[in-house]
């Protein structure tokens, strides 16, 4: 079954500047916990213990985040203050991590090739934690759900969303026929098409299932939109000639690559999920 999940963080976060001149982006604290944090949590909630990260120069908090910080743990120990600690050290108890870094910023698809030593021959879910989604109350978050569908299709599996016609251009889109309320069989993808040109309204968030083929299919695919290696015309590629599953998932997603998107993002876990610890 699934193990491993990818995690492409050595984008520089343009938008966020000057907050992410020395600090990752995805380090940015959605009220008291890195964004990247909720990323792994969700990981782990869907049984994805394996977590490999696809870095780059000036992420190196990344890496520290999680591993042990000995001067905290002394200082705290044995104090309250070491509640504080209780998710991170969660997630360390449970999970591996692994890093290797992109040296040139060539795409999400070359990001993702850049981790296919971390995976190797198994399909692997994929993390943008750009981002960031949260559950509806009690149901599974949307990874879990993914790999759920992935026992059931065994291909890969790109989550989706409707979104507006004036959004369109932000996203890959998918056109596909659907097979089941929300399931559907992709047959057509376009990378941030002008609205006039998508096959739908159906975006690409950031969550896959990767079957390993892909990066068979990523070498041999040529720079796209904007010069770089997409990982949305690789899917296309292989949904020509097997299966990709678009996934209308449950739950709320946040664009936490955009200020906007961050500050709702923050108001909404301040108010429903936030705790002290
Ligand atoms: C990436 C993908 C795009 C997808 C989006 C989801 O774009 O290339 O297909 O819709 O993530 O967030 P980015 O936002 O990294 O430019």
């Amino acid at each position: 079954m699934i193990k491993k999940c990818l995690f492409p963080v050595a984008g520089y976060g343009t938008r966020f500047l000057p907050a992410t001149k020395s600090m990752p982006k995805e380090m940015l604290p959605v009220v008291n916990k890195p964004l990247v944090q909720y990323g792994v949590e969700e990981s782990l909630e869907a049984g994805l213990t394996e977590i490999g990260f696809v870095t780059g120069r000036g992420k190196r908090a990344i890496e520290d985040h999680f591993d042990v910080s000995y001067e905290l743990e002394h200082q705290i120990a044995g104090t309250d203050k070491e509640a504080y600690l209780t998710s991170i050290r969660e997630v360390m108890a449970q999970c591996t991590f692994s890093f290797t870094r992109q040296r040139e910023m060539r795409g999400l698809g070359d990001a993702i090739l850049n981790g296919r030593r971390l995976v190797g021959d198994e399909p692997f879910a994929v993390v943008l934690s750009d981002d960031l989604c949260v559950k509806d109350g009690e149901m599974d978050g949307v990874l879990k759900q993914m790999v759920g569908l992935f026992k059931q299709f065994r291909c890969s599996i790109v989550a989706i969303q409707e979104v507006p016609d004036d959004q369109i251009h932000k996203f890959g889109v998918i056109g596909g026929e659907q097979i089941k309320q929300g399931i559907y069989q992709v047959n057509h993808m376009v990378e941030k098409p002008k609205k006039e040109d998508a096959p739908s309204n159906l975006a690409i968030i950031g969550r896959y299932i990767l079957t390993p083929d892909i990066f068979e299919i990523l070498e041999n695919t040529p720079p796209g939109k904007n010069g770089e290696i997409q990982l949305t015309d690789a899917l296309l590629t292989q949904a020509k000639s097997g299966c990709v599953i678009g996934y209308k998932f449950k739950g709320k997603r946040f664009d936490c690559g955009s200020v906007d998107g961050f500050v709702d993002a923050t108001s909404y876990v301040y108010k429903n999920l936030y705790s002290q610890k």
